[in-house]
Parts: C-alpha cells; structure tokens; sequence
C-alpha cells in the first residue's frame, strides 16, 4: 500500500495578495510539489490561508519546510500532519479557490485529527477533511456549471 502523509495547516497573509502575486504564488509552489510529487488545494479569503497538501512523505516535507520558511504569510497553526492511504486532490499540484469567509472558517475550525481505529481498513476522513472534500466538489461543479 503506498504510503502518503497529508498535512494542514493556517496561516495569515502579512500584506495583502494582490491577484498577480496570489498568481505568481501558486506558480512557484505548483512547480515545486509537481516534481515532489505533491498534491493539495490551497484556499484564501481575505488574508487568511488554508491549505492541504498530500504525497510521499518527503515531497510533503520538503514543501511544507518551503511553507513554514516564507516570509510572505505568519501565524502557521498546523491542523493535522498524519499518515493517509490516499490522495484526494491527485490532479491538482496545488488546487486553489477563494470560498466565502465563514466557509473558510468552518474548514479551518472543524477537527482535523481523524479518529484512529487500528482494525478499520477504510476509516472516515476527519470532519475536517469531509467538509474540504465537500467544499472542493461543489467549486468544482460551480466550475464546470459557470463555463
Ligand atoms: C500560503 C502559502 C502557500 C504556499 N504553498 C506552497 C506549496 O504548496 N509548495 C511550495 O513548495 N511552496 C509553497 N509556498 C512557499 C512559496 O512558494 C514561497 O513563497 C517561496 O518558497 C518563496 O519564499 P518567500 O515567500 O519568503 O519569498 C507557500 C507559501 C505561502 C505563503
């Protein structure tokens, strides 16, 4: 079974994004986790961040250390960092969407940690991974529906 780990985490923009450095912003850290295999979404709302990121254990580490390095966001508070069986955003090098603030809250402030049961072979995702996932499908449609 491949080994993956998923971490969490949110943080704030010390100044404000504009939408060409919020651009540049995903470019770099695109490139970067596609060659170390990462996947993830990040989401913004007003200075605040949120993001997932998932891969091998050392691809995530290696962006997550490039993360908590930039200079460009403070206040990192990680939600959860865990071994997971699976990837969840394996097309997205790093998805990105803006949801409403209270949305992002409600990510952000949900449980990340999930319940550990050593004999289930497919345990629930956290509440807070389950409320990402549904965010991230509806985007998704609102996407595809708006084109
Ligand atoms: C909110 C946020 C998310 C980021 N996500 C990633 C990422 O997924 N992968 C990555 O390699 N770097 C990521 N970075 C790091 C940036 O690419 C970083 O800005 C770059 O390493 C340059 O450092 P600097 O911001 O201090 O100039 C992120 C930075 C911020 C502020």
């Amino acid at each position: 079974m491949p080994s993956f780990i998923a971490v969490a985490y949110v943080s704030s923009a010390c100044r404000r994004f504009t939408a060409e450095a919020l651009d540049a912003l995903l470019v770099d850290a695109r490139a970067f986790n596609a060659t170390a295999g990462v996947s993830g979404a990040l989401l913004h709302q007003d200075g605040s961040f949120f993001q997932y990121l998932e891969g091998p254990e050392s691809g995530v580490a290696q962006a997550y250390s490039r993360v908590k390095r930039s200079r460009r966001h403070r206040g990192l508070i990680e939600l959860v960092a865990a071994p997971v069986e699976q990837r969840h955003f394996s097309t997205w090098s790093m998805g990105f969407a803006e949801p409403a603030a209270s949305e992002l809250q409600s990510i952000a402030h949900a449980t990340w940690r999930a319940e550990h049961r050593a004999a289930c072979l497919h345990p629930e995702p956290s509440p807070g991974l389950a409320l990402l996932l549904a965010f991230w499908k509806r985007a998704q449609f609102d996407r595809s529906s708006a084109a």
